[in-house]
């Protein structure tokens, strides 16, 4: 795989051309995901519950997440690699850009914050001290627990016009991927119509412009758990390579994510 740059996203979105993108934490995934021309990685904060057995990922650490994004480099040298901005590292944009240059030094290329419009000085701050940013939107994890739980996000009308104003406001920033997480798939077209930036979803529906999945689900392996949204590529094809390769495919040719996979 060649190395994959932002510009190639938008030249895909731009195009038409559907992306997958996968969470990964480690040199040998990362390396068989590169293999299987997996343009897009993310370092996710999830890790504090797919490797660390916790029930949501508040406790993940900074230095945590630059451990897992020097790992991932190591295996990956070509992807455009995403780094999580874990809970409270945004508290100040001071704090953000200390916390970001960590993320940056051990090897992504980007850092992805959860959160809408009030980060927008955060956005610029580090956009303008060269750090790419996704804003991610949507069922934000590390606020489970304002939300009283992992439920979709975006279904009442007032919601659904903050978030495109969220998205719009952050695009405007300079955030320039959006991540988008279990909102109703015609929320998530109407998102990814309106900005120009490359929108990735996760439970949003087959409207926007790539696809990513936490690397646990999309294997199986999350053992007794199973988001409505993802899909066992594993049981499918009795293996790893045959999985990723599967995953990239459907997400090219647009069968996934499915009706089975998405919100209404
Ligand atoms: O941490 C993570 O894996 C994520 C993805 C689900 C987008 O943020
Ligand atoms: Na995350």
């Amino acid at each position: 795989m060649k190395k994959i740059t932002i510009t190639d996203l938008i030249t895909w979105k731009q195009q038409g051309q559907k992306f997958a993108s996968l969470t990964a934490y480690d040199a040998s995934f990362a390396q068989l995901f590169e293999q299987q021309d997996v343009p897009v990685l993310l370092v996710g904060d999830s890790l504090g519950m797919v490797l660390q057995g916790k029930s949501d990922t508040l406790s993940v650490s900074v230095d945590e997440l630059a451990y897992h994004t020097r790992c991932v480099r190591a295996g990956s040298p070509n992807s455009l690699l995403m780094a999580d901005m874990p809970f409270m590292s945004c508290a100040t944009p001071e704090q953000a850009c200390t916390n970001a240059a960590a993320l940056i030094k051990a090897g992504a290329n980007m850092v992805k914050v959860e959160g809408g419009s009030w980060l927008v000085d955060t956005v610029k701050m580090l956009t303008e001290r060269a750090v790419p940013v996704c804003a991610h939107l949507g069922l934000t994890p590390q606020s489970v627990n304002i939300f009283g739980g992992f439920k979709v996000q975006g279904r009442e009308e007032e919601k659904a016009e903050q978030m495109v104003a969220d998205a719009v406001a952050l695009e405007k920033a300079g955030a320039q991927i959006i991540v988008l997480e279990c909102v109703p798939a015609s929320l998530a077209k109407r998102i990814t119509e309106t900005v120009s930036v490359p929108v990735i979803g996760i439970g949003a529906g087959g409207d926007t412009d790539g696809q990513i999945l936490v690397m646990h689900d999309m294997l199986g392996v999350s053992a007794n758990y199973m988001p409505k949204f993802s899909k066992n590529y594993l049981a499918e094809t009795g293996d790893a390579r045959a999985a990723v390769a599967k995953y990239v495919q459907e997400v090219a040719s647009g069968e996934f994510p499915g009706s089975a996979h998405t919100f209404k």
